[in-house]
């Protein structure tokens, strides 16, 4: 950044956001990143005036700048927000990231609901699954999915990334997965009934973007990773390498796939509703339920029993 000066201020530029050639001071960046996020969420439609937001918020970088960014949008198309925070029991990273996003809420003044794994019969840790990522995420879509429609939420919104986006586009592309990949709106409408839409409004913001606002914002957030992540993840590296070769690769190619994606509409596979639970479902019993019942600890009759009569 030798030399460089901010483009809104003059002063010296700390960092440039190579997508849209802009060198800027740490004190203009907030607004340059701000205003972007409203540009994505007014051509895309993906948030409407009035509605009220469930906003997701782990505690990591991503889903911190997205409530932030929330916040600044929440006044000008007259939102109302809540934040939901899902403890997932992992030991010590669950207890920081709940205490950061508590820290979190109250400095944005925005109310916060703590969902408790644990208040369902079972942990991540518990599960008994070779895949625990996928079991996880399983846990989160179910419980963010409830308590915005028990709440009666317009939508979920959450911090997924431009660079989630292109790694899972690269990734569907490649493995011929068509079906997979047109899932992928940056507004996902409700398709049935007790299925509230989904709104990703950073689906054009990076990794990069997103840790550079909320330093500058000074916002609390946690860096560790969970202790379940995998060491890497090769379709990121993969897409960032082409990013650093082709500034804007990752946006263009997120926007292109979205694009194809609204204009071959979504194909709605049958929809059924859990037996157990009443939630949605793709056999007689939901996902979340059959890991509930396979986590809950073996041999105890009791807590089966509390778990399958959870929601009766
Ligand atoms: P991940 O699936 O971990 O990549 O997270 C994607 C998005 O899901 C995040 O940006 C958050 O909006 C949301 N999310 C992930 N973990 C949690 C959590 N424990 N509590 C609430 N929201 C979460
Ligand atoms: Fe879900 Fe790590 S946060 S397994
Ligand atoms: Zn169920």
């Amino acid at each position: 950044m030798k030399n460089a000066k901010c483009k809104k201020c003059g002063k010296p530029a700390v960092v440039k956001f190579r997508t849209y050639r802009i060198s800027l001071c740490e004190a203009c960046l907030p607004a340059f990143y701000e205003s972007l996020v409203e540009r994505s969420v007014k051509r895309h439609r993906i948030l409407r005036e009035n509605e009220r937001v469930l906003v997701a918020v782990s505690g990591g970088k991503d889903s911190v700048a997205l409530a932030s960014t929330l916040k600044n949008l929440a006044s000008k198309l007259n939102l109302s927000l809540e934040i939901i925070h899902i403890n997932l029991g992992i030991g010590e990273y669950s207890e920081k990231s709940e205490e950061v996003v508590r820290e979190l809420a109250e400095m944005l003044e925005i109310p916060l609901q703590v969902e408790h794994l644990s208040d369902f019969g079972f942990t991540i840790p518990a599960v008994r699954m070779r895949k625990v990522c996928s079991a996880c995420g399983t846990a989160k879509r179910y419980l963010m999915n409830r308590y915005a429609r028990l709440h009666r939420f317009d939508v979920v919104a959450t911090g997924h990334t431009c660079d989630d986006f292109a790694a899972f586009a690269l990734k569907n592309i490649a493995g011929g997965n068509l079906e997979w990949l047109l899932k992928f709106q940056p507004r996902a409408e409700s398709f049935a009934e007790g299925v509230v839409t989904k709104v990703r409004p950073l689906f054009e913001r990076t990794e990069e973007e997103n840790l550079l606002y909320v330093k500058a914002k000074k916002l609390p957030f946690l860096a560790d990773k969970c202790p379940f992540s995998p060491p890497k993840d090769e379709w990121k590296e993969i897409v960032r390498e082409i990013e650093r070769k082709k500034a804007g690769f990752m946006r263009n190619f997120v926007r292109g796939i979205a694009k194809i994606a609204a204009e071959s509409g979504e194909s709605v596979a049958s929809v059924k509703y859990c037996k157990i639970c009443g939630e949605i479902a793709s056999s007689d019993v939901c996902a979340f339920c059959k890991l509930r019942l396979r986590s809950v600890v073996a041999g105890s009759e009791n807590e089966m029993r509390r778990c399958t009569g959870y929601f009766m």
